[in-house]
């Protein structure tokens, strides 16, 4: 095939309509086998992270209500969960805790109690279901009496100070048994902090997912009405990140790379394509993109009401991700795509 200047092989320009077409790219689509043959994209069970909630209390479940089909789950419950979606072939799990005001402050100390939630889930999870890949959220703001993931000042969000507390967080979670640990708090410096600590005390096996491009997104709202932590003043847009920016997501991975992540992520992800693909192109690591509440909650109303096809659309969506470049999703449709994939 001759190809004009600038043209790819498989790029030609069909010749005027009264002449034979040359290329018919439907011969491609024609039959369901020939579709997956030349398939570019696909999605696994093995790609997806289930995202859980976990509170105090036995026997238990809370519905949250921006969240059709999700739950707050006791810890008892809880691991009949995690056991039904490792037997459906899900790997790994991220855990956020539901914590009562009581036990908030503004410096989170109960983030890093070795006998909190957390710990005593990850425990009981390493227990209970051993092989599954367990990942703790690092970050402040289900602990504060401020909704913020740092410390406040005088409505202002300390860095540094915030980073010596998400490091005795780590720490605690590494200790209790955590595979990954996943600073979702956009601190500065705190993905070099945790590393340096872990690796002083021994965690060298301990991951870290880092939220690198993490944005300051209306797209979170159901999350935090499910762990009852949104900002009690102002917003986050003095740590998370400008929807406007993408270069910025390039700066904020490189550096995540630099202290020691190992797998970074974009988030949310349905409106952050772009990032994620500008994103793998720029690193060998393993790229995450996190499908947030918001995210799902969408489809969840718009398919009660019958206005879309929701496993059709749950698994489009899903692929969107894997296709701009996401080796690994968080989604609360776990379960439900884990089920599909199976038949
Ligand atoms: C907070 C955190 C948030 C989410 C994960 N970790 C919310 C926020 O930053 O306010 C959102 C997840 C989702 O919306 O599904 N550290």
């Amino acid at each position: 095939m001759i190809l004009t200047e600038g043209q790819a092989e498989g790029q030609a320009v069909n010749p005027p309509v009264d002449q034979p077409l040359i290329h018919r790219p439907r011969r491609l689509r024609r039959t369901e086998a020939l579709r997956r043959m030349v398939r570019e994209t696909t999605l696994a069970v093995h790609d997806l992270i289930y995202p859980l909630f976990v509170m105090e209390g036995k026997t238990q479940r809370q519905a949250v209500a921006s969240m059709p089909g999700c739950y707050r789950l006791t810890l008892d419950l809880l691991l009949q969960e995690v056991q039904e979606a490792y037997k459906l072939g899900i790997g790994a799990i991220a855990l956020f805790p539901l914590i009562a005001h009581d036990q908030k402050d503004n410096a989170g100390t109960e983030s890093y109690n070795p006998d909190g939630l957390i710990p005593r889930a990850i425990r009981a999870i390493k227990q209970a279901v051993p092989e599954i890949l367990l990942i703790t959220d690092v970050a402040l703001d289900p602990y504060s009496s401020e909704g913020h993931d740092g410390i406040v000042q005088a409505g202002r969000i300390l860095n540094d100070e915030t980073v010596a507390v998400l490091v005795k967080q780590a720490l605690a979670q590494a200790e209790a048994g955590a595979d990954f640990v996943a600073p979702s708090d956009m601190m500065d410096g705190r993905i070099g902090a945790i590393r340096q600590a872990l690796d002083a005390e021994g965690w060298i096996d301990v991951g870290i997912l880092a939220y690198s491009a993490k944005y300051a997104s209306a797209y979170y709202g159901p999350f935090r009405d499910a762990l009852d932590s949104a900002p009690k003043f102002g917003d986050k847009k003095t740590y998370q990140m400008d929807a406007a920016n993408g270069r910025e997501a390039i700066k904020e991975v490189g550096l995540d790379i630099a202290e020691g992540a190992d797998i970074v992520m974009v988030k949310p992800a349905l409106a952050y394509l772009d990032i994620i693909y500008r994103i793998k192109q720029q690193t060998n690591l393993p790229v995450a993109a996190y499908n947030v509440s918001g995210e799902y909650a969408m489809i969840k109303a718009a398919a009660e009401q019958g206005w879309i096809d929701e496993k059709q659309v749950i698994l489009e969506t899903l692929l969107s991700m894997k296709r701009a470049g996401a080796d690994l999703i968080l989604t609360y449709f776990a379960k439900e795509v884990a089920l599909m994939l199976q038949k």
